[in-house]
């Protein structure tokens, strides 16, 4: 019910605004730190489309986050620079490491994978991001350090 009255705030707070649907999914994921479930139907409702309608937008951005982030995220590169160092394998070493895919988290909740489009680190490519801090020239080593950093 707290997470309606919420929902309800930020779409009354959109009334009337021309092509509102992204501007209420961002504030909503802003405000909750994901766009949960429940509210899909009565963003729907407000804006006469269909719950599929919605969840087709959501899924077609990947900024949207269906769950709660882990406590870290870990962002690996995914943009020409990087994959010609080697993103590849890296993205694959941390994925089987932390057994998940890209917008996953780990069971335990500690750490959701993200891909993006170039960090403006491409001379030390390949790059990372974790909660919030640059990490260049990432390779398999330093991934599992960056890993047991966080987990301790
Ligand atoms: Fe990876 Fe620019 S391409 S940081």
């Amino acid at each position: 019910a707290e997470i309606l009255s919420r929902v309800d705030d930020i779409l009354a707070a959109h009334d009337g605004l021309e092509g509102p649907l992204l501007p209420i999914l961002h504030a909503i994921q802003e405000s909750f730190g994901y766009v949960p479930q429940d509210a899909l139907p009565v963003i729907a409702k407000s804006l006469n489309l269909s719950r599929a309608e919605v969840h087709g937008v959501m899924s077609f951005y990947h900024d949207f986050r269906e769950d709660p982030a882990g406590r870290h995220v870990l962002k690996l590169c995914r943009a020409e620079a990087c994959q010609s160092m080697g993103a590849d394998r890296v993205a694959a070493h941390a994925q089987n490491k932390l057994g998940i895919e890209w917008h996953e988290t780990t069971r335990d909740g500690q750490v959701t994978l993200e891909p993006i489009f170039c960090l403006g680190l491409c001379a030390c490519a390949p790059a990372a991001m974790i909660d919030g801090k640059l990490v260049g020239r990432v390779d398999e080593a330093r991934i599992d350090s960056i890993l047991a950093g966080v987990s301790a």
